[in-house]
């Protein structure tokens, strides 16, 4: 049985699309059924494991892939020790805090004693602790940017990408927490031989990221 290298990426989401089109351009052939979650590749001795992308970090920390495709965002969210092997230019976003609009905003301090509704509750502390600010953070899967409008919060922490779903709540961003992209990651227990793979292939990945420029 040959090594193969084995690649997390999303089940569902953003970054899944994007992740799947720059392994095609790298010559990787992935047909597999909507419902399977382990498909081996052809063009390249690949295994791809399709996994829920808040699940990935800790997959590949344990080193049950040995790497994946992932925002940037995610892996400090889930305060993992991950090597970042390249970042891939897609999936470009930030984390930011936004509040109703209209609101007077001085400036960070205003957010003292005030309720955060956020999916990044870690970065979001981490930063309040940086700038000494005591607020009430209130964790919720998705659709964040509802929670000042229906009474759930003060304000908000969640990733902007256009923008359109900050302004069609009626947000305004003020503060941002961090800038993300894509990018490849591999466990720091990664294997001699899937060390070798993943070698040839980030050199695929690096002459696809050339010819995009
Ligand atoms: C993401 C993110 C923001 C939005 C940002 O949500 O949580 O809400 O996209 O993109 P924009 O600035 O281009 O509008 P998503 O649509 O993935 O849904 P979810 O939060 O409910 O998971
Ligand atoms: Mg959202």
């Amino acid at each position: 049985m040959p090594t193969m290298l084995k690649i997390a990426v999303q089940k569902s989401g953003r970054l899944q699309e994007d992740s799947l089109e720059m392994l095609r351009e790298c010559g990787v052939r992935v047909d597999n059924g909507r419902d399977q979650l382990k498909v081996a590749a052809s063009g390249f001795p690949l295994e791809l494991f399709f996994l829920r992308n808040s699940d990935i970090p800790q997959y590949v920390a344990d080193g049950v892939a040995d790497v994946a495709i992932l925002g940037q965002n995610t892996v400090i969210e889930k305060e993992k020790d991950l090597e970042e092997v390249l970042p891939l230019g897609f999936a470009r976003c930030r984390l930011s805090l936004a509040v109703p609009k209209g609101t007077v905003y001085p400036d960070i301090t205003w957010l003292n004693g005030k309720k955060i509704a956020t999916s990044y509750p870690n970065t979001l502390r981490a930063f309040l602790i940086r700038h000494n600010i005591e607020a009430e953070i209130h964790e919720i899967a998705g659709s964040v940017e509802i929670a000042p409008n229906i009474g759930l919060a003060d304000a908000i922490c969640d990733l902007v990408s256009s923008g359109n779903t900050l302004f069609m709540n009626g947000l305004e961003e003020k503060e941002v927490i961090l800038k993300s992209e894509a990018a490849i990651f591999a466990s720091r227990n990664i294997s001699t031989e899937a060390r070798e793979l993943l070698e040839k292939l980030i050199f695929r990945f690096k002459s696809v990221l050339a010819a995009r420029n």
